[in-house]
């Protein structure tokens, strides 16, 4: 190692209006080729870009040398002055300019990186996660841990600016009532005897309007040990807020101009407030999904009345059994479809637990259908008329006793031919609110209704009656999420400031007494000493940035992520540990059968 650290400026920074400055840039060579008679390039990357080194024209010969040398991903420092390029790169920021080197310092060598530092490179996701300080080096994924790190700041100055107060809450907390799994962490003073690491600091913030903090932000590491998905790591960062002596449109306009200022700023993007609202009820009707994207159509509509009566039994039964008869229309793009193509939506619909996917075709002469032979040629007109079907229209159906199937299954196939279609653009935004989601929801697997929030979202005042009348399903909450493109960006809630109300909700949930006792007897005491009505919302920060970025994979934006498996295959977390620290924790592993 030779000289040291004395850096002018970045390498991605230099413009045509630096040229016959001496500049000094540190880096890693992303590229180097010799073009013989002591001439060689080198691509210098750092951070925030890259610049071509000219070794020659001047270089000294000792320099020259050294740099014959340089190999990939060295570490080095170059000096040199900053003149115009003969042929110019108009692909790259610094494309107008070059380096001619005088000095060449190399910190430090490189073995041959396992995986290319390009951003067109696509080896395999594990292969990046495993040596993902490697991967961290490529030019996206510097531009995505700038764009996070500029969002916390975007965050925190709106909120600051809003009169809210950031508070951290414990991260060694209990477990999570009615939620997904929890992660358990041991406590060696207490034997036998676990923390939880926190879903959300749900009930912290609420403590803390208790407490009088009024209104609290806090950008919270949440933990759940869920099967993981495109969009859901086991850790995850919240963009956690709540509010006091406020009603649901006072939380949800603060946080409309809050988007607002995140997409102006992050994407340059007027996003037009107030946010559209729909009811739970209306979206699963016409979107089929809690969280529907609208950057395109293809809505759904109820068939009940035009094939009432019909002799087709998949359908007649589904309604007789008081279930529903739905489609959606492609509308326009029947020809980009064979057969084959709708026979692969069938399957994609049966992994929603539909059993079949009617298909009608209207064409110039006639409409074509999957169950011609049920249906007369005006009771399938009929059908098209619910959809005003025209040309090259293509209609999919999806009947069953459970309503929850037929939305599932065309809420997927609607988005899923979309994407095929190209009509997901990464560049528009759609945002709602959907409001008014159901209270409680059956959970076959609990055998009881469960809180589809949490058990402190606030029924709807006027359907209050029907948990006494033991009607759960006609019981409605105050409960928001905030919906981006198909995504479940935040959700959030009014909550329950009533001791008495409270204890009626955990009844419902049939906890027993000990059980709310034990859980979160703490959490109920604090309501006797004058709670606040309040409410607030969580934003899934790295979903926020997947929009952003407009990527689809949730390890695109976390510096150091989980694979599917919930392993960081760099670091091999988790792993086992020795018997010694096991016996510290009172713990012994069970061995397999
Ligand atoms: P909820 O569970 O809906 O609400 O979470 C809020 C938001 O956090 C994001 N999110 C996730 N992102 C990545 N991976 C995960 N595993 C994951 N789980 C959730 C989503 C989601 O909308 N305490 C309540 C909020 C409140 O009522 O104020 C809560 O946690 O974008």
């Amino acid at each position: 190692m030779d000289k040291l650290l004395k850096r002018t400026i970045y390498c991605g920074e230099l413009r045509s209006s630096d040229i016959g400055k001496t500049v000094t840039v540190d880096g890693w060579v992303a590229k180097s080729r010799s073009l013989g008679a002591g001439l060689i390039f080198a691509d210098i990357r750092d951070r925030s870009g890259i610049v071509q080194v000219v070794f020659g024209d001047g270089t000294p010969e000792e320099v020259v040398a050294k740099a014959a040398s340089l190999r990939t991903e060295y570490s080095v420092g170059v000096t040199g002055v900053v003149r115009e390029r003969e042929s110019k790169n108009d692909k790259i920021p610094t494309g107008d300019i070059e380096i001619v080197a005088s000095e060449l310092s190399v910190y430090s060598e490189s073995e041959t990186p396992p995986i290319y530092i390009r951003d067109d490179d696509n080896v395999s996701g594990e292969l990046r996660l495993k040596y993902r300080y490697l991967d961290l080096r490529k030019p996206m994924m510097q531009n995505m841990l700038a764009v996070r790190s500029k969002l916390y700041n975007v965050v925190r100055n709106f909120y600051y600016e809003n009169g809210f107060i950031e508070v951290e809450t414990p991260v060694l907390a209990k477990p999570t009532p009615e939620g997904a799994r929890d992660y358990l962490v041991p406590s060696r003073v207490n034997p036998g005897k676990f923390y939880a690491l926190p879903q959300s600091p749900q009930q912290f913030k609420q403590l803390l309007m208790i407490a009088g903090t009024d209104r609290y932000i806090q950008i919270a590491k949440c933990y759940g040990d869920e099967d993981l998905r495109a969009d859901r790591q086991p850790e995850f960062t919240q963009i956690d807020l709540e509010m006091s002596y406020v009603d649901q449109d006072d939380i949800l306009e603060v946080q409309e101009r809050f988007l607002q200022r995140v997409f102006k700023e992050m994407r340059g993007i007027d996003i037009q407030i107030p946010l559209k609202r729909l009811k739970w009820d209306e979206a699963m009707n016409r979107y089929g999904s809690d969280k529907p994207d609208l950057r395109f159509g293809f809505e759904l509509h109820d068939l009940a009345e035009a094939v009432k009566g019909c002799s087709f039994p998949v359908f007649s039964d589904a309604l007789a059994a008081g279930g529903r008869v739905m489609g959606i229309n492609i509308n326009g793009y029947s020809d980009k479809f064979s057969r084959k193509d709708v026979d692969k939506f069938a399957e994609g619909a049966k992994t929603y637990g539909a059993k079949g996917l009617v298909w009608l075709r209207v064409e110039a002469d006639g409409i074509r259908s999957s169950v011609s032979k049920f249906f007369s040629n005006e009771e399938l007109r009929k059908i098209a008329d619910v959809f005003e079907a025209k040309e090259n229209d293509l209609i999919l159906i999806v009947a069953s006793e459970k309503k929850e199937v037929v939305w599932s299954s065309l809420g997927f196939l609607r988005r899923d031919i979309a994407g095929k279609l190209g009509l997901l653009d990464p560049n528009r935004f759609e945002l709602l609110w959907v409001v008014d989601f159901p209270m409680f929801e059956w959970s076959d697997e609990e055998g009881r209704y469960m809180a589809m929030h949490h058990p402190f979202t606030s029924p709807k005042k006027e359907d209050i009656k029907y948990m006494e009348s033991g009607e759960l399903d006609k019981v409605y909450a105050d409960a928001y999420d905030i919906v981006i493109n198909g995504y479940e960006a935040g959700g959030g809630s009014i909550r329950i400031h009533d001791s008495a109300l409270q204890k009626r909700v955990f009844e419902v949930l049939r906890l027993s007494e000990e059980d709310i006792r034990n859980r979160f007897g703490f959490f109920i005491d604090a309501f006797k000493y004058g709670a606040p009505p309040h409410g607030g919302i969580a934003f899934g920060l790295d979903r926020l940035c997947m929009l952003i970025l407009g990527t689809d994979d949730i390890r695109q934006v976390i510096a150091f992520p989980k694979n599917q498996n919930a392993q960081c295959v760099m670091s091999d977390a988790p792993t086992t540990v020795n018997t010694a620290d096991l016996d510290l924790l009172s713990i012994q592993i069970k061995k397999e059968e």
